[in-house]
């Protein structure tokens, strides 16, 4: 039997259900060390109805930009940009982690956040972590969402083998990230960019 058989009867991820970044990743990542998640909560253990995984084409109807509109300017993306930009990613390899949380019980995307990985020649050809886009849906934050998403992605990092991770952020979120292990090092907490 062939690939296209074994689809065909049903077998392997449905259509749109195709992971953007393999998931043994996330099931592989250790959280041994953190301490300051309440009620046992990790990314294999994200509370009833909730799963942590990577982004599928599928999550285009189940909000996923409606929650990035609640972080930033979207636009106006049609399913065919979505996909191209998923499929773009996925051929990436190694590069593009977005990561979810989805609410089971209602079919919703509810937090994400994205890791972006660079290749250096520096450091003996090094991979440096960017964390990007989070955000977790008005409805369900301070219910630990930002704190699983952003850990998660911390962790993941890790496992890829990333040197360091780091986040651009207005001022008033530096609490909220300090408490997660992000420091400002000394003589090095300017961010500058052009934007076009
Ligand atoms: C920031 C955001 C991701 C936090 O999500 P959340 O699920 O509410 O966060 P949590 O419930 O995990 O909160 C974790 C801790 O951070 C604190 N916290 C939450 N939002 C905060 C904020 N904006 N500033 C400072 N601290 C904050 C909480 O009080 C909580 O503290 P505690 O552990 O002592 O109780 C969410 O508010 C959001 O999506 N905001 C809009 C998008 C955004 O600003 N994204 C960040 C871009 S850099």
């Amino acid at each position: 039997m062939g690939a296209l058989d074994v689809q065909l009867a049903g077998v392997g991820p449905e259509a749109g259900e195709e992971p953007l970044y393999d998931p043994g990743l996330l099931a592989s990542i250790d959280w041994s060390g953190i301490t300051y998640m309440k009620h046992g909560v990790t990314s294999a253990t994200p509370g009833d109805g909730l799963t942590v995984r990577p982004l599928c084409k599928a999550d285009y109807d189940r909000g996923f930009l409606k929650l990035l509109a609640q972080l930033t300017k979207v636009g106006d993306i049609s399913r065919e940009k979505f996909e191209e930009r998923f499929d773009a990613m996925r051929r990436c390899g190694g590069h593009y982690y977005v990561t979810v949380i989805e609410d089971t019980t209602k079919g919703q995307i509810v937090a994400s956040a994205t890791l972006a990985c660079e290749l250096k020649f520096i450091r003996g050809c090094a991979k440096r972590g960017r964390l990007e886009d989070v955000v977790v849906s008005d409805d369900y934050r301070g219910r630990q969402l930002g704190k699983l998403i952003v850990t998660t992605i911390n962790l993941l990092a890790k496992q890829v083998g990333c040197y360091k991770l780091g986040l651009d952020c207005k001022d008033d979120m530096k609490p909220f990230y300090s408490a997660l292990g992000y420091t400002s090092e000394k003589g090095n907490d300017n961010t500058m960019i052009i934007r076009f």
